[in-house]
């Protein structure tokens, strides 16, 4: 029996990590910590909730003494941390939010493992869930490597970064058992509408803007969510303490092509005449210190630990937009707030 402690796992990428743990593995008890900020939403769990597997605890990650004494009432085996602030246009407007919770919270998470662990690692594991961003930018050619030395040029990625040096850091100085994996952008359902691909179903859909970054030339490299959740299960049960892998989709993609096939996609599904969403398309001033390309080369993840992207990305893509046009309820709750006074209203006296 082991309990895992699984932070943020009410939020895009961590729901389908919760998800998977606790169908996949009914000897673990998953302990899902969220803070339920605007990005956490318990809805994105409703299919688990009622595992007997399963246990959610509201809580923040920055409240030292909160996390020393979850751990202490707990007694976790390993965590799988992927809360974070993770949106880099609200790093460029609130920097200090990611600072905190991005690097104050990882260093108290890890304090508590060090602590509650006792110097005794046999068994144990703390497992840092990072971005591809923390290795800056690519020109025209190559790829991220593990080695790919770290250039972050944003709030947000510099926050992981910090936190990513702090895991590896405490695996040097203190022995803690960690593994950091850097995936590329993901895409899938339960993905928040303030990124770019839930937002652009979501304003096709409603016939609003389509914003797109200066000209539309920068590229991602956008993986499936649930192959980025299976590659965090390979590498939690199989990596050797102290490693890092790259996960990625070899899936580039410039964002004016992605939206326009997202926008042929949308024309198809809603019966519209093809070429009118894309009437919806508008060029906006770019973010600031955008960075230009992201490729991520996971060739290390498939040679030692055989894990390979699932889906192509045209099929995903449709897969996603079905499930959004499907999923109505619950894009327009979290576009409405609706979902975030529910939360205050249940948690006020918490
Ligand atoms: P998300 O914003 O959808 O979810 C983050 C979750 O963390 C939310 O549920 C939120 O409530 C919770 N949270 C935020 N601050 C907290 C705090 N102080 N205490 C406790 N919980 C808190 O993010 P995501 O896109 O699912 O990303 C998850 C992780 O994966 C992040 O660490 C991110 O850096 C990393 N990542 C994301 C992508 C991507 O494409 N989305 C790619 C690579 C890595
Ligand atoms: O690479 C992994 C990272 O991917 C994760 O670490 C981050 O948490 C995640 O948010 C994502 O970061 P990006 O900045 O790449 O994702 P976003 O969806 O915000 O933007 C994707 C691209 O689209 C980027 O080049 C900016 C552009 N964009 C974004 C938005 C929201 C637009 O052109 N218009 C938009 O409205």
């Amino acid at each position: 029996m082991k309990k895992i402690l699984i932070t943020g796992g009410a939020g895009f990428i961590g729901s389908h990590v919760v998800r998977r743990f606790v169908n996949t593995y009914p000897d673990y008890h998953i302990v899902n910590l969220d803070k339920l900020t605007y990005a956490g939403n318990l809805a994105n769990l409703k299919d688990v909730e009622g595992k007997p597997n399963y246990q959610f605890v509201k809580g923040d990650i920055v409240d030292a003494e909160f996390i020393d004494a979850l751990f202490e009432q707990e007694g976790f085996d390993a965590v799988i941390h992927l809360a974070a602030e993770s949106h880099v246009d609200r790093s460029i407007v609130s920097p200090l939010d990611f600072v905190m919770t991005n690097v104050v919270g990882t260093v108290n998470l890890l304090n508590a493992a060090r602590k509650n662990w006792k110097g005794n690692y046999s068994s144990k594991r703390f497992y840092h869930v990072s971005t591809d961003e923390v290795y800056g930018t690519l020109g025209e050619t190559g790829m991220f490597t593990e080695d790919t030395p770290y250039d972050p040029h944003s709030p947000y990625s510099a926050s992981k970064a910090s936190s990513d040096h702090f895991v590896r850091a405490y695996h040097d100085t203190y022995g803690i058992d960690v593994v950091i994996s850097n995936c590329s952008n993901n895409y899938g359902s339960y993905h928040f509408p303030e990124k770019l691909i839930p937002l652009a179903i979501n304003n096709i859909k409603n016939n609003k803007p389509v914003p797109v970054y200066g000209k539309g030339e920068n590229v991602r490299d956008w993986l499936w969510v649930e192959d980025h959740a299976r590659a965090i299960d390979v590498i939690f049960h199989n990596a050797a303490a102290g490693t890092t892998y790259n996960i990625g989709g070899h899936n580039e993609w410039k964002n004016i092509d992605l939206i326009r096939l997202l926008c042929r996609i949308m024309d198809q599904k809603l019966g519209r005449e093809p070429g009118t969403s894309e009437q919806l398309i508008t060029f906006v001033t770019d973010r600031a210190g955008h960075d230009l390309r992201y490729a991520i080369d996971s060739s290390k993840l498939q040679k030692e630990l055989g894990w390979t992207p699932s889906l192509q990305f045209e099929e995903g893509l449709e897969k996603t937009v079905d499930w959004y046009l499907t999923n109505e309820e619950w894009l327009n709750d979290v576009t409405s707030g609706h979902y975030q006074a529910y939360y205050e209203e249940q948690y006020a006296n918490r």
